[in-house]
């Protein structure tokens, strides 16, 4: 599985077993194809190259730290899905996970549909020329400004997250003379993280409204959503296309969302008993995993597509309802794995006993998701090769916090010096989604690399940007 001749990139197994850390089977030089995008190699000089390009080249031109989105990747990834789930079902690509005027071309190259959650996501696509009948627009608190911009678009679809935005949506809809198509986003009891989903018998969390019942909102018995239901279908704004259940990210295991259409299933069988009306669509959301490190081992789009199709079909099957159509929401999944984060190393200090700890020009400005998760990465010595022994190291930031980690636990090689460059994979999504201006940071460029040529589509800050906003 590795790529080029050259010898072989941290592995986590390696790392830590079964509480003690031990030397990395193979040598630190190799690049798992999993973790890294696919135009990314090591040349015969040992640089590695994204789209043909020297990460040296491209640190010199572009500066570190930066993110490299491998363009080429990106968009295969987003032809996979469509070809996957095929014209009988929706991809929407989760803007969350990163979004800017160029990745909602692409998206619209390559026939996706883009799902936003925010006014200013909502502006980037309509700015890049997304047709607003392809963007579902997502949040539980959306503002009365939001819901008017979106119905004023004519976005596709509004997913609905509350009562009072049931009400809100139709008064606006209503008032301009539209009926807005819309979906319920319900919680089915179920949350999916990575391997694991735990069914639970309520759900303690900020979104959708529950299928579970006995609440005060209900007026006729059943769940709350089931009363969602009734009042959507009373009102005159509203077009009721679907029922939407998003479960949780980083998930490999299909259980979940087995149980997760199952319920949605039902609910879509009452609503046909009490109402007479069957609602065409099904959304199962987000939250397909992606390998940040060489242990996991996500599915294809092709195996997703065709679980997800079963699970569906045969659930309807038992509960005699046409099979609806299927959409879904893939945000890390298309863009997570399609880029990589360059630093420059700087001060190295080795902690006798414990482990060296390696300083990047980032941090937890760039990369969040590991002070915030816990999350996992890989990273690698990029701008040469080394045959130096294997150094157990932790990379952070420089941010005035010891929790600003990068990558936790990593063999990188014990000839590393300032100046090497390290680049971490698999930082496409909500890395730039989710940076921060901490320490007034500068936030990186993201920049676009395919065929030989690099074109940044989100410049670096400067400290002009952060100026502007400071009016005294
Ligand atoms: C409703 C919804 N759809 C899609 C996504 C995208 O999830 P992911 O990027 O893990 O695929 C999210 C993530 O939070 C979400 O809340």
């Amino acid at each position: 599985m590795s790529r080029s001749a050259h010898p072989a990139g941290p592995r986590h197994a390696d790392v830590y077993t079964e509480g003690h850390y031990s030397a990395p089977a193979e040598d630190l030089n190799s690049l798992d194809e999993k973790v890294w995008s696919r135009t990314v190699d090591r040349n015969a000089d040992g640089v590695v190259t994204v789209g043909g390009i020297e990460v040296t080249r491209l640190a010199e031109e572009f500066g570190t730290p930066a993110y490299f989105l491998d363009e080429a990747d990106f968009r295969a990834r987003c032809r996979a899905w469509a070809d996957a789930f095929g014209p009988d079902a929706d991809v929407f690509y989760a803007g969350k996970a990163f979004l800017s005027r160029a990745v909602v071309t692409w998206l619209q190259e390559e026939g996706l549909n883009l799902d936003v959650c925010s006014g200013g996501e909502l502006a980037t696509a309509l700015a890049a020329g997304m047709p607003a009948e392809r963007i579902a627009f997502h949040g539980n608190n959306k503002s009365t400004d939001e819901i008017e911009r979106a119905v004023e678009a004519g976005v596709g679809r509004i997913v609905l997250d509350s009562f009072q935005e049931i009400v809100r949506v139709a008064h606006i809809a209503q008032s301009r003379g539209v009926r807005q198509r819309v979906q319920i986003r319900v919680t089915v009891g179920v949350e999916a993280h990575t391997h694991e989903f735990i069914a639970t018998a309520h759900e303690d969390q900020k979104f959708g409204i529950a299928l579970a019942g006995g609440t005060s909102q209900s007026e006729t018995g059943g769940g709350q959503a089931a009363e969602a239901v009734r009042r959507a279908l009373k009102l005159d704004g509203l077009e009721l296309i679907g029922i939407h259940s998003h479960i949780g990210s980083q998930i490999f295991d299909m259980a979940g969302f087995e149980v997760s259409a199952r319920r949605v299933v039902q609910l879509l069988a009452e609503v046909r008993d009490e109402h007479g009306v069957e609602l065409p669509e099904i959304d199962l959301g987000g939250g397909l995993g992606i390998a940040y490190t060489s242990e996991d081992d996500p599915r294809e789009p092709h195996e997703i597509a065709k679980a997800l199709g079963e699970i569906v079909t045969r659930e309807c099957e038992a509960a005699g309802l046409a099979t609806p159509r299927i959409s879904v929401e893939p945000g890390r999944a298309i863009v997570g794995p399609t880029a990589f984060t360059l630093y420059e190393v700087g001060t190295i200090k080795p902690l006798d006993g414990l482990r060296t700890y390696v300083s990047v020009d980032g941090g937890m400005s760039d990369n969040i998701r590991t002070a915030l998760y816990d999350a996992e990465y890989s990273v690698a010595l990029v701008s040469r090769t080394s045959t130096a022994e294997p150094m157990l190291s932790r990379v952070v930031g420089k941010h005035c916090e010891s929790g600003d980690i990068v990558v936790k636990d990593a063999f990188l090689p014990a000839d590393l010096a300032p100046g090497d460059l390290l680049a971490v994979p698999a930082t496409g999504a909500y890395c730039r989604a989710m940076a921060s201006n901490y320490n007034h940071a500068l936030r990186p460029p993201v920049v676009a690399v395919r065929d030989g040529e690099a074109r940044v589509i989100v410049r670096r800050e400067t400290e002009e940007d952060l100026l502007r906003l400071d009016v005294g």
